[in-house]
């Protein structure tokens, strides 16, 4: 069975709530209907009313009977909505500025689910990375113990052939400590696409072979992981890519290594890598690259990207969907 299918059965029937913001867009909407009709989530669909459904007609005309369309500009509970997003903010906003923000259907989205009435978001399919996931960063937040959430993707190709990258998404220049936790965060995601997770900690340098910065910090990020205890996952750092994925070269350049040659859980030193890196897989490798994914959120939130296609949009949701059930966390 492939993976895709197996996320699917896991959250069949499940009634999973997912809000869609983008009810104006051709995709977006027929991602919902076909989601909704299959059983696979509940969609919540923003917009107003005639707008999604002239999009739907203009789209070729299909169901949402099982999709929650809710308009933001008529919500009832918009009060108390924008009293909890005050609350929520400590500070950072006043009211009037609350009342503003959530015209916007990202805000509006983040807070259904910050206030449980849905169980994930999924948008980006007209909006930029940072206006989709800034709602999400401000009000949802990282789970405890996390301080940065970062995107990854599952990079697939045949059955067998599963990676994961990380972060290729969010922060522009991690840290030791952000790599540090990248990494344990991105080995339970890894285990929600059944890999075992080997994780390697990527540089141009392999075990010290160079000496800069930019190598030490990576390395900084493999001693923190040493100290820290019950991690139920083998890692090493820092690896070139060619030690960490191929057999030979690994044994090679890093023979007492529990990962190298054997890697499936990739982490970038910086984001110039990790985002050039799936591309590179994505286009010259020929692997299908499934996200970005947040991970260490409170609640799932994920971004899509503007070139999606309705099945882009699908699996997301479908993604998004898994990382509720809350059992792939390390
Ligand atoms: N994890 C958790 N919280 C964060 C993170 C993070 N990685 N980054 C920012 N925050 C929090 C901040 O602490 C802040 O919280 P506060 O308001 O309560 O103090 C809040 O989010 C807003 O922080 P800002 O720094 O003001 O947010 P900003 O909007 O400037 O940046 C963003 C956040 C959008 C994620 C930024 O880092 C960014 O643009 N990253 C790159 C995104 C990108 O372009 N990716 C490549 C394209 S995606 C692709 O190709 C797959």
């Amino acid at each position: 069975m492939d993976i895709m299918t197996e996320l699917r059965n896991n959250i069949l029937g499940k009634g999973i709530r997912i809000v869609l913001p983008e009810g104006n867009d051709r995709r977006v909407v027929l991602a919902a209907s076909v989601l909704s009709r299959s059983n696979m989530v509940k969609p919540i669909v923003l917009g107003k009313r005639d707008e999604i459904l002239a999009t739907v007609e203009e789209a070729g005309g299909f169901p949402l009977d099982g999709c929650e369309l809710i308009d933001p500009e008529d919500y009832a509970g918009i009060e108390e909505m924008i009293a909890e997003f005050v609350k929520v903010r400590k500070g950072k906003i006043d009211e009037a500025t609350a009342r503003e923000l959530i015209k916007d259907v990202n805000y509006f989205g983040t807070m259904l689910v910050h206030m449980e009435l849905a169980d994930g978001l999924v948008s980006g399919a007209v909006h930029s990375t940072g206006d989709t996931i800034r709602p999400a960063l401000q009000i949802i937040r990282t789970k405890p113990g996390i301080t940065k959430t970062f995107g990854y993707f599952a990079m697939l190709k045949e059955a067998k052939r599963r990676y994961i990258f990380a972060d290729c998404a969010v922060n522009p220049d991690p840290s030791s400590e952000d790599l540090a936790e990248f990494a344990v965060e991105a080995a339970g995601a890894a285990r929600m696409f059944n890999i075992d997770p080997k994780v390697a900690l990527l540089s141009f340098s392999t075990h010290g072979s160079a000496k800069t910065p930019s190598t030490e910090k990576v390395a900084g990020a493999v001693k923190i992981l040493d100290e820290m205890d019950d991690l139920n996952f083998e890692y090493d750092g820092e690896l070139q890519f060619d030690a960490a994925l191929v057999e030979g070269v690994g044994k090679l350049k890093a023979p007492n290594s529990p990962v190298a040659g054997q890697a499936n859980v990739f982490i970038f030193p910086d984001l110039n890598t990790g985002n050039i890196g799936y591309k590179i897989a994505q286009r010259l490798g020929g692997y299908e690259a499934v996200g970005p994914i947040l991970a260490g959120l409170n609640k799932p939130v994920n971004d899509l990207s503007r070139g999606c296609s309705a099945d882009d949009v699908y699996n997301t949701v479908v993604i998004t969907a898994n990382q509720t059930l809350g059992i792939y966390d390390v």
